[in-house]
């Protein structure tokens, strides 16, 4: 038997991602491996905390908003989320846009199978189904799900985990799984005072730290590196020439960190980039999508604009 058939292709993608980010100078690793099933779980947590807004404010503005959209997105349609985690938005927008089949689909493929599975129980009328799947890499849906009438949903401002040239070809690529008549709804951050930002990415209970640092220890799993995870601090802070939020993690000793095959060294103070947050003004955002082939775009805002929901359309 031909030696390939012993790699797993998705795990050997992941480890020479991990290993190539963290050699780099300065190092970095993806965010999208902070979403193992603790990752998933402190995600939840934080979505929770006082601190962090952009969960509540959407979901106010979906509220708020019901009416308006449900008649701008309609019914009967094939909802097809990205990184649906714990299905709890797609569960209220289901309630709300009644589509004839929900398609869910997220990195954390164990997670989102109960999370549909328990949507299912509670909306039994849904054709409810998940799928695994890294949405940076381009989402493949099983052939038997309808191209007409699809309404991709992206909420939670996801998005700004991308920097703008990602960004932009991520929503080419969605433009791509819909049809004419489909749609695009997308949560968006947008920017603020820099005092409410910080402190929605450095909340009082530390639950943010654990979820940055909690990236180590999913690394350790997936790469067999020693990461000592109490060796590492939170630092987040805002960019303002990137007009993004930024996330590191910063030795608070010199490290050895070793991995089958290699190793590192990093100084006391060298930080490791975990994760950027763009937050993106309303008018930039929706050049974007028109760049992408959305030309028409409606957007409901809080009164505070601090977070936007766009319903785009080719
Ligand atoms: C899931 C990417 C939208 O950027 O606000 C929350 C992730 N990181 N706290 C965000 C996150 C730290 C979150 N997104």
């Amino acid at each position: 038997m031909p030696l390939t058939c012993n790699i797993d292709p998705i795990a050997h993608a992941d480890h020479t991602d991990i290993t190539q980010g963290l050699s780099q100078n300065p190092a970095s690793i993806s965010p999208k491996y902070f979403y193992d099933q603790q990752g998933s779980r402190l995600f939840e947590a934080i979505t929770q905390l006082p601190e962090y807004y952009p969960t509540r404010t959407e979901n106010a503005l979906m509220q708020q908003h019901a009416s308006d959209i449900a008649r701008s997105v309609g019914t009967g349609r094939t909802l097809i989320e990205l990184g649906a985690g714990s299905c709890q938005k797609a569960r209220t927008l289901c309630q709300l846009v009644q589509p004839a089949c929900f398609v869910g689909v997220d990195i954390s493929a164990d997670y989102l199978q109960d999370a549909v599975a328990a949507l299912s129980d509670d909306l039994p009328w849904l054709d409810a189904r998940a799928v695994g799947g890294d949405m940076t890499q381009g989402v493949q849906l099983p052939a038997d799900i309808p191209r007409t009438g699809r309404l991709v949903f992206y909420p939670g401002s996801s998005i700004g985990n991308f920097d703008p040239p990602h960004a932009l070809a991520l929503l080419a690529h969605m433009r791509e799984l819909i049809d004419d008549d489909g749609g695009l709804l997308i949560g968006i951050d947008l920017p603020k005072d820099v005092t409410v930002l910080e402190a929605a990415y450095d909340d009082a209970a530390g639950v943010t730290a654990e979820f940055n640092r909690n990236v180590l220890r999913h690394v350790n799993r997936l790469i067999g590196s020693d990461f000592d995870v109490d060796q590492w601090q939170h630092r987040a802070f805002f960019n303002a020439d990137a007009s993004r939020i930024e996330m590191h993690l910063e030795a608070l000793a010199n490290a050895q960190v070793r991995w089958p095959g290699g190793g590192r060294a990093f100084e006391q103070g060298e930080r490791i980039h975990t994760e950027n947050s763009y937050k993106y003004p309303l008018p930039v955002f929706t050049d974007m999508l028109a760049r992408a082939g959305f030309a028409q775009a409606e957007a409901w805002t809080d009164e505070r604009g601090w977070f936007a929901v766009v319903h785009a359309r080719p």
